[in-house]
């Protein structure tokens, strides 16, 4: 269309053409990029679609997943100090494991763990949790989720510079690298929960894809990558190196200045993701209250008396039902965050800032069905397939509350 747009009358020249003469360039434009699209290897096809300045493209379903494609499973990491080796999982674990389950239906969920073979036993068996109690959510994760594989490993103590680490949530830093450097996949912290499909991401190509958190820092708590991808060897080494105790130096503050310079390297290495792919929100007490915080003017999703069997209601979240110009404000108030590009939520805990939300502690079946905050929105189809399931039941939705 260049062709006509200088010099006047370049509209009633247009208007002359016949449509016929019209239809020959499109149909070479048309055809070009069905035949570059479909029929060349994968990766001059994204090379093509970045000619144009678009993303990764997604997959068709028709076609296998690439060769180059990150491996569909997932990595949880769940260690403890010394001395404590029963599991006390909560609601809010099962809802982060079984998302994946939900939305991807992964070749294996891997629960990384030093917990003894004796304490992994009673979970599996009896749903003993802590003190000897029998823990509803340890019986659920371990029994009821498709191709959950538990791993045991060893937690190092010293890292390569020889300083000790002594914080448990370094220990998980060493480990959820390590694990995800060596198999491939995706890793989540438990408070990451998956929105939707990531097979477009994890086919796209690339060996590694990161996602920028809050004043721009790389997020090391959701993160995808192949088996020893350039970043994951490089940020191994680095953070063996770096380790100083610091919160942050050896694992965001590495993927900060490495993650940008291998990502600038020819054949896709790395690919890093705006704030609201993986991280929207924040830890900051602030942001604590727009996830989490109860909007007690917006009626409950659940009815006043709930028993088994009962339906939950079904709320589609395509883009013509919820967020077109005349959205239904009754049933999407104006307090409603548009999560269409977040594919996981990283949902930092609050408790980090000693409950800052007004009614508020944690996250219960209950507080999810009522739908009256922006976590549980985003995550309430999860839940409602839990209870589909016969997984949660409406005896659950009265207990746990504090
Ligand atoms: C909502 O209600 C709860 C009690 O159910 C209360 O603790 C909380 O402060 C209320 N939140 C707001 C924002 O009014």
């Amino acid at each position: 269309m260049l062709l006509f747009s200088n010099g006047p009358g370049a509209a009633a020249k247009l208007r002359r053409l016949s449509p016929r003469l019209l239809f020959v360039p499109a149909a070479l434009v048309f055809f070009s990029i069905v035949l570059l699209g479909r029929n060349t290897s994968f990766s001059s096809r994204r090379s093509f679609f970045s000619f144009f300045g678009g993303a990764c493209p997604p997959t068709p379903d028709s076609q296998p997943p690439s060769p180059n494609a990150i491996p569909n499973q997932v990595h949880f990491v769940h260690i403890f100090n010394n001395g404590v080796t029963d599991f006390d999982f909560q609601f809010k674990h099962f809802l982060s494991i079984y998302a994946t389950h939900h939305y991807w239906r992964p070749d294996a969920i891997y629960l990384h763990t030093n917990a003894d073979e004796a304490a992994i036993e009673r979970a599996q068996t009896e749903g003993t949790g802590k003190g000897g109690k029998t823990n509803k959510w340890n019986k659920l994760i371990f029994n009821s989720v498709p191709n959950l594989r538990v791993n045991r490993v060893e937690v190092p103590k010293t890292a390569g510079n020889g300083m000790a680490i002594n914080v448990i949530e370094h220990k998980s830093d060493f480990v959820r690298t390590e694990v995800v450097r060596k198999m491939g996949g995706v890793y989540l912290d438990f408070d990451a929960h998956a929105l939707r499909d990531v097979s477009p991401l994890r086919e796209c190509g690339f060996a590694a894809i990161f996602g920028r958190q809050l004043h721009g820092q790389i997020n090391n708590g959701v993160f995808f990558s192949r088996k020893y991808s350039l970043l994951l060897n490089r940020w191994w080494e680095e953070m063996n190196k770096v380790y100083n105790g610091g919160w942050t130096t050896h694992g965001n503050g590495v993927l900060t200045w490495l993650g940008p310079r291998l990502a600038g390297m020819a054949g896709g290495e790395v690919l890093i993701l705006e704030q609201d792919a993986l991280n929207p929100g924040s830890w900051e007490v602030e942001d604590n209250i727009k996830l989490f915080g109860l909007h007690n003017e917006t009626a409950s999703n659940l009815p006043a008396t709930f028993k088994d069997g009962d339906p939950l209601p079904t709320y589609l979240d395509t883009n013509e039902e919820r967020w077109t110009l005349v959205r239904d404000k009754k049933k999407h108030p104006a307090w409603e965050r548009d999560y269409s590009s977040t594919w996981v939520l990283h949902a930092f805990d609050p408790v980090r800032n000693r409950d800052p939300v007004p009614g508020f502690k944690h996250i219960t079946p209950r507080y999810v069905f009522e739908r009256k905050s922006n976590f549980a929105r985003a995550v309430y189809p999860v839940a409602k397939a839990m209870y589909d399931a016969g997984l949660v039941k409406a005896d659950d939705l009265y207990k746990g509350e504090d």
